[in-house]
């Protein structure tokens, strides 16, 4: 170990110790305005990055947020999300080729199906199968995807991005989230609580409603390890759905808050994910159900998805910015380990976990991380 990875871990530990501090003493976490309290309810006027600085672990944003038509291309950053309906909305992923959900959380830009968002389009083929679920407090666009398409390397069990991680600046670090579903007269609304799931050739975006029955409930992130069966239940990411060109919307029933579930003998109890110090997830003490679903419309992807672009892209060799992903590091996207400082977001999007983890080699991010993680498990499944 050199002298400065010594270095470099001392001054983690002595943040970590600040945290705790901050922590015990109940002031805001770190950095002073979570993703959650950057209000920008018009998205033509948001700041060009929200999180221009290097806050504490991670940091600067690697992409922005003022998105227009000089934002629109194949290498576009722009990390300005929006999630409307079965024919416009986005996914996160990542920025460059071949990429892992886990190395590059923090990173992730959108890539839309529609023109007019100031962002990356779907290639022609990502979207295999697409099911909108309208439940009464969230929206949730569930589906079979290449995401070889998407830049998710061939067999990466993905991860999930939202508004946490463990500096609740988000994956995608400053990412914002918009949908006209519940905006007035038809217009974005900003979305504060939203999860993604991507990866196993499956995505789950999840927006819950802003005004509704516990958004931080329903979309809470406090269960990344346990996959999109259990934050996302439906028929696909369930396994009962093929690859089967459906694309629909449907009404669909609340879901079970995550990580709730009834015993056998009638008694309402929680489940909390243990941290990834005690290794991978072996068993959950329940098994995820979909809610029931109905009025289901089809459409032939042929009509939604005019926009899909089928050029051969040529993928830029680096990027123009910075990684968000922190302090253990120049920017690559590829080995940017400093991503563990938010590793309890970035395992398995599937139930089976990898083997290997983006915080295997940092010790104090992940006892950060765990720190966070109990506590937000506490303050979300009170
Ligand atoms: C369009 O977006 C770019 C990149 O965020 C920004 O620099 C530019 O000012 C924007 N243009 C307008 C007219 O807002
Ligand atoms: C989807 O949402 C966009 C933005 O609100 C709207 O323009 C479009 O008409 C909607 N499409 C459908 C099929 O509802
Ligand atoms: C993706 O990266 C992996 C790991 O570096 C490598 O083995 C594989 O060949 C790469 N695939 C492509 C299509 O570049
Ligand atoms: C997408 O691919 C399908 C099947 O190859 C084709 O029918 C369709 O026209 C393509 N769409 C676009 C927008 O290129």
């Amino acid at each position: 170990m050199t002298t400065r990875r010594i270095a470099l871990s001392v001054s983690l530990y002595v943040r970590l110790a600040a945290v705790t501090q901050t922590l015990a003493q109940d002031v805001p976490v770190v950095p002073a305005t979570p993703l959650v309290s950057q209000i920008y309810p018009d998205p033509s006027s948001v700041p060009y990055q929200i999180y221009p600085n290097h806050d504490f672990v991670r940091g600067p944003q690697t992409g922005y947020n003022r998105c227009n038509a000089s934002t629109e291309n194949q290498d576009s950053l722009c990390q300005t999300a929006h999630v409307n309906n079965l024919t416009d909305f986005c996914l996160w992923a990542p920025p460059m080729p071949n990429s892992t959900i886990a190395d590059t959380e923090a990173e992730e830009v959108a890539w839309c199906t529609t023109k007019g968002h100031g962002t990356r389009l779907m290639l022609n083929g990502t979207l295999q199968a697409v099911q909108v679920l309208n439940a009464p407090d969230y929206v949730m666009v569930v589906g079979l995807i290449d995401q070889t398409k998407l830049n998710i390397r061939d067999g990466d069990y993905g991860g999930e991005c939202d508004y946490g991680g463990a500096d609740l600046a988000g994956n995608p670090l400053g990412g914002l989230v918009y949908s006209t579903k519940w905006g007035a007269n038809g217009q974005p609304g900003q979305i504060l609580y939203w999860t993604e799931f991507i990866g196993n050739n499956q995505f789950c975006f999840k927006i819950c409603k802003p005004d509704g029955t516990n958004p931080r409930g329903y979309c809470q992130h406090t269960l990344d390890r346990i996959g999109v069966a259990y934050n996302c239940p439906s028929k696909f990411s369930l396994g009962g759905g093929a690859a089967d060109g459906t694309f629909e919307v449907c009404d669909s029933d609340n879901m079970e808050i995550p990580g709730i579930y009834t015993l056998p003998g009638g008694q309402t109890t929680s489940y909390a994910q243990p941290p990834e110090s005690l290794g991978p997830i072996q068993t959950v003490p329940y098994d995820p159900v979909a809610p029931s679903s109905s009025n289901c419309q089809a459409t032939p992807s042929s009509v939604l998805y005019s926009d899909f672009i089928t050029l051969a892209v040529s993928p830029p060799t680096s990027l123009p910015v910075s990684s968000g992903s922190g302090s253990s590091g120049p920017a690559q996207p590829t080995s940017s380990r400093g991503t563990s400082a938010s590793g309890s977001e970035s395992a398995a999007a599937g139930l089976a976990s990898p083997t290997t983890s983006a915080a295997d080699s940092l010790h104090v991010p992940l006892r950060f991380v765990a720190v966070l993680g109990t506590l937000c498990a506490a303050a979300f499944l009170a």
